[in-house]
């Protein structure tokens, strides 16, 4: 407990107090009444910056007791909200590199440029596992595993918070959204998750204990409902289980109007007064643009239905963040001037951009040599919008039509470029996007493509199909994206397929008739730069997939690590599995595995991978493991670690692991988390396939 915090606590009116625990978006409330709230001593803004943000600080430090303003921010991939930032690749994209390192320095890189915009914090990482594709928000994820998750958010969270919070170029990191938003029924954004607490524990809250772990200043609160009790209610949630069981000492915020849809959407509150009841109750710290809550939460401690005491819990969580950020001496962020979008943070998104390309098939076609033409077709391969997506400065809060501002480039261009430095000619046509539209043309393209030595076609989404409000029922690959497919196809030309998206699509017959295919994700200013570089033999592709790509949209879930069923999950009309799986992805070369040892005293493990090809290559070596008999139903696999190694060709290097007892762990009926001694498997390899993976058996005596 600090002085400072505790000697402000003991000044503060309780408007005071009600004022701190709001957070008011400054564009829907307008300058003047936003520099109001500062006067007031409001908590926090959210998505403004520059001078407007200074002038709205410099009101919150002449009030009173002039407490800093924290300046929020959807800084989700880069502080991609600035038109001028570096725009990395999504949460998703990134996750294909399964390296903490990039996914680091991706955090690390955006601390900096909302640093040098005056501002503290990111509403970021958000750690929701996709297990149902159709959700709109996929792209915002890690993917569907909970231990790769919860590795790459503590990274991120590492890079946006750094050694220590009150360093110029830290901001606060939010793991959201707090929980099991993505396990919504039917991937129905913001709608009720019917599941258990017990399963709560075991899949979703792990990765959100490592974000605790790695000292996340913030958390917040999801919009749904957890079997009918809805988060921002759910005092059970946020207080025995989020502060108590898991440890966590920073403030929760809760997502946007949350505490207004408690009455108007979720029907859980009869009035505002009830609502912010319950929020106050149930441990929400902060409420982002529900400004009713400050007079609600007035009179409710006035007319003795709330206790203050509730109120000084929810200011000292946020003023311990503010001293820990050390905003008492420096108010502003310091950044580094004239860091946003320089080159060396350019760099760093090529870098994250080049790992994230993940090779799903190559019939040999890859990568592109003695071609004289390339012809590059769909709209995403010249489309800069479509190949950012969801959470830059187009889109998000809401679309806005800007110009795109450079450096970036679409694969188009760096196809030019690039097999025009090799003596090759690209030509490009548009055929369609993933929307019908006037100019689509599909006889253009071909017409185009005829004569070419090799044909790149890009597939995917666009931002109409992707984010908040925008879950899809049908996952096929949209408009006439298939058609195309087939009639360039018919040319008999090799043909590459591009694959930029959002999420995992369905991709009729592409995957069992194009020669090569590629997926790109959404790849951010240098996602077109990476694929050309791939495309082209200049970079190996590395990635792997960190999400299960569904046969049919009617077959989800397809997440690997399904329960065992007593008849199987299979559906009679389709083939048992997904189209490709959690972890695929190739390289120009290929990696052969042996010897996988595992000591159940020490829990140590090796295994030896060779490179047998004839091109250098970095293998991400996945290890899972299976509870043989359990008294819950545990998954027939999970990833429990995970390492990477560079191999020149024929070199072989034995890899080493060192796991601990607590990872063969599960939730059981009581919801402990415990560990069952008895039999278990470990499993390393390529990919989460069986037909990927060694096996060895072990047992794990009593502790
Ligand atoms: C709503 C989204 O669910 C959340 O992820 C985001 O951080 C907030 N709005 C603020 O924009």
């Amino acid at each position: 407990m600090s002085a400072k915090v505790e000697s402000l606590l003991a000044q503060m009116t309780l408007e005071e107090k009600a004022a701190q625990m709001v957070q008011i978006p400054y564009a829907q409330t307008g300058r003047e009444a936003s520099l109001r709230w500062a006067k007031m001593g409001v908590g926090s803004f959210l998505h403004v910056w520059g001078d407007e943000a200074r002038e709205v600080q410099q009101a919150a430090l002449s009030s009173r007791l002039g407490i800093p303003v924290l300046f929020g921010i959807d800084a989700v991939r880069g502080h991609a909200l600035n038109d001028h930032a570096t725009i990395f690749p999504t949460q998703l994209a990134c996750a294909c590199s399964w390296d903490r390192e990039i996914v680091k320095e991706m955090g690390r890189v955006t601390a900096r440029e909302v640093a040098t915009d005056g501002l503290h914090w990111t509403f970021s990482p958000l750690l929701c596992l996709s297990r149902d594709p159709r959700w709109g928000r996929v792209n915002e994820t890690f993917g569907e595993d909970q231990y790769l998750t919860g590795e790459l958010a503590s990274a991120m969270i590492q890079g946006y918070q750094g050694d220590d919070l009150s360093a110029p170029e830290s901001i606060a990191a939010c793991a959201k959204h707090f929980i099991a938003y993505g396990e919504a029924t039917g991937a129905r954004d913001a709608y009720d998750s019917s599941v258990s607490y017990r399963k709560v524990k075991d899949t979703f809250l792990p990765p959100f204990q490592k974000a605790v772990d790695a000292g996340c200043a913030t958390f917040m609160t999801a919009y749904g409902s957890i079997d009918g009790t809805p988060l921002t209610a759910d005092g059970h949630m946020l207080r025995d289980i989020l502060r108590d069981e898991m440890g966590f000492d920073g403030f929760v915020v809760t997502d946007w109007s949350n505490v207004t849809s408690l009455v108007e959407r979720q029907h859980a509150a009869k009035d505002s007064q009830e609502a912010s009841l319950l929020a106050a109750q149930a441990g929400n710290d902060m409420m982002m643009n529900s400004p009713e809550f400050y007079d609600c939460v007035i009179r409710l401690v006035r007319e003795g239905k709330l206790d203050e005491k509730v109120l000084d819990e929810a200011v000292r969580h946020i003023l311990t963040v503010k001293e820990r950020m050390g905003l008492f001496e420096q108010p502003e962020k310091m950044g580094k001037p004239g860091c946003i979008g320089c080159e060396a943070h350019q760099q760093a998104a090529l870098r994250a951009a080049r790992r994230s390309v993940t090779l799903l098939k190559n019939e040999g076609v890859l990568p592109l040599k003695n071609v004289k033409k390339i012809a590059v077709i769909g709209r995403g391969g010249d489309d800069i919008r479509m190949q950012y997506g969801d959470w830059t400065y187009f889109t998000h809060p809401e679309p806005r039509p800007r110009d795109p501002v450079r450096p970036y480039s679409t694969i188009r261009e760096a196809m030019e470029k690039l097999a025009g430095e090799k003596g090759a000619k690209c030509v490009y046509a548009c055929g369609c996007g993933p929307i019908p539209c006037a100019q689509d043309d599909l006889d253009g393209a071909v017409e185009a493509a005829r004569g070419a030595d090799a044909i790149v076609l890009v597939v995917g989404d666009e931002i109409s199909q992707v984010g908040e409000w925008k879950d899809r029922a049908d996952l096929t690959l949209s408009g006439k994206q298939i058609e195309l497919f087939r009639r360039l196809r018919a040319l008999g030309i090799p043909l590459v397929t591009v694959l930029q998206s959002s999420k995992p699509l369905v991709l009729g017959p592409i995957p069992e008739e194009t020669d090569a295919l590629l997926v790109a994700f959404n790849g951010g200013a240098h996602g077109g730069q990476a694929v050309a570089e791939v495309l082209l033999g200049e970079i190996e592709p590395s990635g792997r997939l960190p999400i299960s790509f569904p046969r049919h949209s009617g077959q989800v879930p397809v997440y690997y690590n399904q329960l065992p069923g007593w008849h199987g999950g299979k559906y009679c009309d389709l083939p048992q599995g997904p189209r490709f799986a959690f972890g695929e992805g190739l390289g120009y070369t290929e990696f052969a595995y042996s010897g996988l040892r595992f000591d159940a005293d020490t829990l140590k493990g090796s295994v030896r991978v060779q490179n047998t090809g004839s091109r250098p290559g970095l293998e991400t070596v996945q290890v899972y493991f299976r509870d043989c008999v359990s008294s819950v139903l545990t998954p027939v696999k999970n990833l429990i670690a995970f390492q990477q190694v560079e191999l020149a060709p024929g070199e072989e290097k034995e890899v080493q692991f060192q796991l601990k007892r607590s990872d063969f762990s599960l939730v059981n009926r009581k919801e402990q988390r415990i560990v069952e001694p008895g039999e278990f498997v470990l499993m390393a390899g390529h990919d989460s396939r069986d037909e990927s993976l060694l096996q060895v058996r072990f047992w794990l005596k009593e502790d």
